[in-house]
């Protein structure tokens, strides 16, 4: 077995993982990251896209932000259709002149894994973390298997940076934990499309057939999803069913038809609320999706786990640096605030706009609440802020 020795250890190279290990490396605080998965995968996993306003500011100021300003698409407004309706909301009015940028989650992974290789810090891939170990005593181990055998770490603390299926939650003890949980009864199609987009702006729409999103990567490059049964599997979503379903669910009286183009990418993603209580315990930190996950309407998920980071680098910073533990111990309060909020937003949204299969009454109440969203400056005040900077507020 090899032996290592580090001051933190931080399992999982997705946003969370390696924007720590960044922002550590960066103020000269030596961290070993490990990553289950190859350099190609997690560069080419497409998930989230919508970067809120201060997340993108973080990421700048961290000095991973250069492409992101060149490339990334900055949005002034959002778009809500539903009875063939549409309806814009515009976010900076409402919110302090504050902007989304649209940028895919894959390409702020390729910058922030360019910057560590640059900077020569240890970054394992296909190096799966099986145990966490001294949790409670004055070292953490952990162990990690590769294709070169074992390799044991020891170290001052852990971030569990490893995603919602990961090792790190798992490792807090039964008699802490304590894990919140909500299913939808539906899932996400999402398809990634070599098709301009037909709109400047994310498109969120209520049909009765189901939810649908618009939303894009780049000029060429179009990303749509659409609601579907959580039984449901790709097979029986041929090209033609998923261009005819997105048309009629984004149909407005006005709009143009969807540009269709080749679908290079595809999956379905169920969608689930989870927080997993404390986010801290001992000399393990939990972040991002390995803490909690949200549903994907409302584009949280990355967003929360990067604003952990914030805290959390911020937080072992100063015990490292300076000996001062009062950022460690509130860390774990001081994230579930805000993830609850987001929580909430997550929750508001989804139910907002996926219509149910059996339940007219609740579907009337969905219809109130996107009306009152849209056509209230209160409502859409509200939702412009938590859509834009939630995660700053
Ligand atoms: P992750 O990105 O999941 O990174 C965790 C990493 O840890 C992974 O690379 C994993 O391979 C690694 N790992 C796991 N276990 C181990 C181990 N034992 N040892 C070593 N490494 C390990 N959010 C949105 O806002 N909009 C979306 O459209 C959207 N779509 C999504 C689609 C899918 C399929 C999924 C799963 C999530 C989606 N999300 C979306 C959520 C968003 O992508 C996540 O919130 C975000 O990835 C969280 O970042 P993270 O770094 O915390 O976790
Ligand atoms: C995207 C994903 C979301 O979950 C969302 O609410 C908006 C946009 C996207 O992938 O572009």
């Amino acid at each position: 077995m090899k032996e290592l020795r580090t001051r933190v250890v931080i399992v999982g190279a997705g946003p969370a993982g390696l924007l720590l290990g960044h922002l550590l490396q960066r103020s000269g605080v030596d961290n070993i990251v490990l990553e289950r998965r190859s350099r190609e995968y997690v560069e080419q996993r497409v998930r989230a896209g919508v970067i809120e306003f201060g997340i993108a500011n973080l990421i700048e100021d961290a000095g991973a932000g250069e492409r992101l300003r060149r490339e990334g698409l900055v949005h002034h407004g959002v778009e809500f259709r539903f009875e063939r309706n549409a309806y814009r909301v515009p976010l900076s009015e409402l919110a302090d002149g504050k902007s989304i940028t649209v940028y895919g989650q894959q390409e702020v992974v390729k910058d922030l894994i360019a910057l560590r290789l640059v900077a020569g810090a240890p970054l394992l891939f296909d190096h799966e973390v099986t145990v966490l170990d001294g949790l409670t005593s004055d070292e953490a181990t952990i162990e990690a298997e590769g294709a070169d055998g074992k390799t044991r770490i020891s170290c001052e603390y852990v971030a569990g940076c490893d995603g919602s299926f990961g090792v790190a939650s798992r490792s807090l003890p039964a008699r802490v934990l304590r894990k919140y949980e909500r299913t939808y009864p539906f899932s996400w199609l999402g398809i990634l499309a070599e098709a301009p987009p037909i709109s400047e702006e994310l498109i969120y729409s209520r049909h009765e057939n189901g939810f649908a999103l618009y939303s894009m990567r780049s000029p060429t490059l179009s990303r749509l999803y659409l609601g579907v049964r959580p039984s449901e599997t790709l097979d029986a979503w041929s090209d033609d069913r998923i261009w005819d379903e997105l048309n009629t669910r984004l149909a407005t009286e006005e709009a143009p038809e969807i540009r269709q183009g080749p679908i290079v990418e595809r999956s379905i993603t169920a969608m689930r609320s989870v927080v997993v209580t404390p986010m801290r315990h001992g000399r393990l930190f939990l972040a991002g999706d390995a803490a909690h996950i949200v549903p994907p309407t409302g584009a949280k998920g990355m967003n929360l786990a990067l604003a952990d980071v914030r805290v959390l680098a911020e937080a072992l910073l100063a015990q490292l640096q300076r000996h001062d533990d009062t950022l460690m111990a509130t860390y774990s309060k001081t994230c579930l605030e805000r993830v609850w909020r987001a929580e909430e937003f997550s929750n508001y949204m989804t139910q907002m706009l996926h219509p149910s299969d059996e339940d007219d009454f609740e579907n009337c109440v969905q219809l109130a609440r996107l009306r009152q969203a849209v056509q209230s400056r209160e409502a859409s005040t509200v939702l412009a802020r938590n859509y834009v900077d939630l995660n700053s507020l």
